[in-house]
C-alpha cells in the first residue's frame, strides 16, 4: 500500500510547490524580445491596428530559440495549469532615474518607454498564447493600464490628492487580496458579459523603492478549506460592487454569481475579491460558512513577494491566483500592465484590432 500511495503524496507536494514559476531569458533571446518590442513601440504600441499580428509574429519567431524545459513552461501556463510565471533576464529599457515627481497620466501612456515594455508584455502574453485586450467599459477602453499613484492615497500625499480615495491601481491605497474584474463569468460569455480576463501581466517603468507584487495561489486555499465548502462556493449566492476603474456610467454591482466554477478545459476557475464581494443575506448557513472559510483562509495565506522592474515582468493566472498589495509608499512607481485573454476563453468581441471586449 506505502509504495502505491508514497509517490502520489509527493506528487501532490512538488505541484503545490510549482505554483509560481520562473522563466529565464537567455541574452540572445532576451535582445531579440527587445528589438521586436521597440519596432512596436514605434508604431504605437498595443492600441494601434496592425501590432496585433505583429506581436503574434515576433512570439512565434522567439519561440523558435527557447529550449524545450523554457516550452515546457510555456506550455504549462498555457494550459492554465500554473498560477504565476514570472519572465526574468529581460533588458532595461531605459536606465535614466524616475524624475522627482509623477508625471500626469497623459504624458506616461504616450511615453516611449512605456509603449516599450506594453508590447513587451503583449508579446510575452502571446507566448503564453493570450491575447492582450481591453473591455469597453474599462480603463477608458484602453489595453495598456498604467498603476500608478496619479490619485493620490499613498503614503506620501500628492498636491491634487481627494479625500476620497478610488480602490482602484491608479491610487496607491492597499488592495486585499483580488481576481482582476468584471466576475460575471470566468471563461465563457454569459447574459451579454464577457469573462474576466485570462491573464494581467506586469511590469515596472519605475519602482524605486523595490515595493512588491503579491499573490496568492488558489489551488492550497481550496485545499485547507476542503470539498464541501468548495461545492458550496459554485453556487450563485454571492454579490460584489462595481470597480472604481470602470468608465463613468458604465460597469454595475452584481448578484447572484458564483466564486468558482468547473471547467472542462481548466479543472477549475475562481473569482473573488475581499473587498468587493459578499454572500447573498438569503444563502443557506452552509454557503455562508463557505464564504467565511474562504475569507479566512485566502486572510491568512502568505502572499508569495516579487519585485517588479524593468528586467522582469510577471504573468498572473487571473482565474487561478489571487494579487494583492501594501500602500505604495513611492509616489514614482509605475507599472505597466495588460490583460490577456486565453486559448480557453470565449468573450463577446466588439472589435478585432485591437482586441475590445464587451465587458
Ligand atoms: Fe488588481
Amino acid at each position: 500500500m506505502t509504495d502505491v500511495t508514497q509517490p502520489e503524496v509527493e506528487t501532490a507536494e512538488l505541484l503545490s510547490g510549482q505554483e509560481i514559476r520562473t522563466f529565464s531569458f537567455e541574452f540572445c533571446q532576451s535582445l531579440l524580445l527587445q528589438k521586436f518590442a521597440k519596432d512596436l513601440a514605434a508604431i504605437g504600441g498595443p492600441q494601434a491596428p496592425g501590432v496585433r499580428a505583429k506581436a503574434n509574429s515576433a512570439a512565434i519567431e522567439l519561440n523558435a530559440s527557447f529550449t524545450r524545459h523554457q516550452r515546457e513552461l510555456l506550455a504549462a501556463y498555457s494550459d492554465g495549469q500554473i498560477s504565476v510565471l514570472i519572465f526574468e533576464g529581460l533588458q532595461k529599457i531605459n536606465d535614466v532615474s524616475p524624475p522627482n515627481e509623477l508625471p500626469v497620466l497623459a504624458s506616461l501612456e504616450n511615453h516611449y518607454d512605456v509603449l516599450c515594455l506594453a508590447a513587451r508584455n503583449q508579446i510575452l502574453l502571446n507566448l503564453v498564447d493570450n491575447s492582450a485586450f481591453a473591455y469597453d467599459m474599462d480603463n477608458e477602453g484602453k489595453l495598456v493600464r498604467l498603476v500608478a499613484n496619479f490619485k493620490g492615497g499613498g503614503l506620501n500625499k500628492i498636491p491634487t490628492e481627494l479625500d476620497i480615495k478610488e480602490l482602484s491601481s491608479h491610487s496607491g491605497l492597499a488592495l486585499g487580496p483580488h481576481t482582476e474584474a468584471p466576475y460575471w463569468c470566468a471563461v465563457n460569455a454569459k447574459d451579454g458579459h464577457s469573462p474576466s480576463p485570462s491573464s494581467l501581466i506586469l511590469s515596472a517603468l519605475w519602482n524605486p523603492g523595490m515595493e512588491p507584487t503579491s499573490v496568492i495561489p488558489i489551488p492550497p486555499v481550496l485545499e485547507k478549506i476542503g470539498v464541501k465548502n468548495c461545492l458550496a462556493l459554485t453556487t450563485g449566492n454571492f454579490q460584489f460592487t462595481r470597480s472604481d476603474s470602470f468608465v463613468s456610467g458604465k460597469g454595475e454591482d452584481g448578484h447572484n454569481v458564483s466564486i468558482l466554477e468547473f471547467d472542462d478545459k481548466v479543472g477549475f476557475t475562481a473569482r473573488f475579491n475581499s473587498y468587493r464581494f459578499s454572500v447573498n443575506d438569503n444563502a443557506s448557513d452552509l454557503v455562508k460558512s463557505a464564504f467565511v472559510a474562504l475569507c479566512q483562509k485566502v486572510g491568512e495565506s502568505a502572499p508569495v513577494e516579487h519585485t517588479l522592474t524593468q528586467e522582469s515582468a510577471m504573468v498572473i493566472n487571473n482565474v487561478r491566483a489571487l494579487h494583492c498589495r501594501d500602500l505604495i509608499k513611492d509616489n514614482r512607481r509605475v507599472l505597466v500592465r495588460l490583460f490577456g485573454l486565453s486559448k480557453f476563453s470565449s468573450p463577446i468581441v466588439i472589435t478585432d484590432d485591437p482586441l475590445r471586449l464587451q465587458g
